[in-house]
């Protein structure tokens, strides 16, 4: 199997935990795509969707799923999304294609976080993966000297604009052992929207493609 059929596998897995009636979160990137085109044949059966990006939206719609504003939403029982990393004890990286704000947002609505990865996005320690932060972009000098002070290498995403209109700056050369004090500390600069580590509020169970099958690993 190649990465990609390995994503779709994982992307599967997720539909047994769509229930009939039910608003689905639905996060964003190429293992989240084949996620959609899965729930297109539940369509009918579900209430609608909630999307984390304008491009899964897009995609939504274009299998005719109902667009649901969260704002409209007192409970979300599902969020399904990828990851760029996740460690064992399922923090994450998030953000490889710029949309780590909305899906922070919808994920911390959501009681349940299932995360879909192929098994090359498995590490023991979060950080080869460059983290991703979204930045006001009248704050991004200032914020890359003061990710440069914790010790990261800021490099921004040339030519990319968020959904929100921000920047994103790729943070390298960190090593993070520990995820939920690394995503307090960048949160609190000044100008940072969010940033890309999914730590306080991590999954609650990943859906591993493996060669031999879909793992189904929890919390
Ligand atoms: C999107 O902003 C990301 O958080 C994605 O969920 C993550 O990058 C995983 O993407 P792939 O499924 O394309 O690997």
């Amino acid at each position: 199997m190649n990465q990609d059929e390995l994503k779709k596998a994982a992307a599967h897995a997720a539909l047994d935990y769509v229930e009939d009636g039910m608003i689905v979160g639905v996060g964003t990137g190429s293992t989240v795509n084949h996620f959609i085109d899965g729930l297109a044949d539940m369509r009918g059966r579900i209430a609608g969707a909630v999307s984390s990006s304008d491009a899964s939206a897009r995609r939504l719609e274009g299998y005719g799923i109902p667009l649901i504003d969260l704002n409209g939403v007192t409970e979300l029982q599902l969020y399904v999304d990828g990851a760029d990393e996740i460690d064992g004890g399922f923090a994450m990286i998030k953000g490889g294609g710029g949309a780590l704000t909305r899906e922070k947002i919808v994920a911390a609505v959501a009681e349940r976080f299932v995360c879909i990865c192929d098994q090359s996005k498995l590490v023991s320690c979060l950080g080869a993966f460059p983290l991703p932060v979204e930045v006001i972009p009248m704050a991004r000098a200032y914020v890359e000297r003061r990710l440069a002070r914790i010790g990261g290498r800021p490099v921004l995403r040339e030519g990319f604009v968020t959904d929100n209109g921000n920047l994103i700056l790729d943070v390298h050369g960190l090593r993070i052992p520990e995820p939920q004090a690394l995503e307090t500390e960048i949160n609190q600069i000044t100008g940072v929207v969010t940033n890309g580590l999914f730590a306080l509020r991590g999954a609650d169970l990943l859906l591993l493609a493996t060669p031999t099958g879909v793992e189904r690993r929890v919390a």
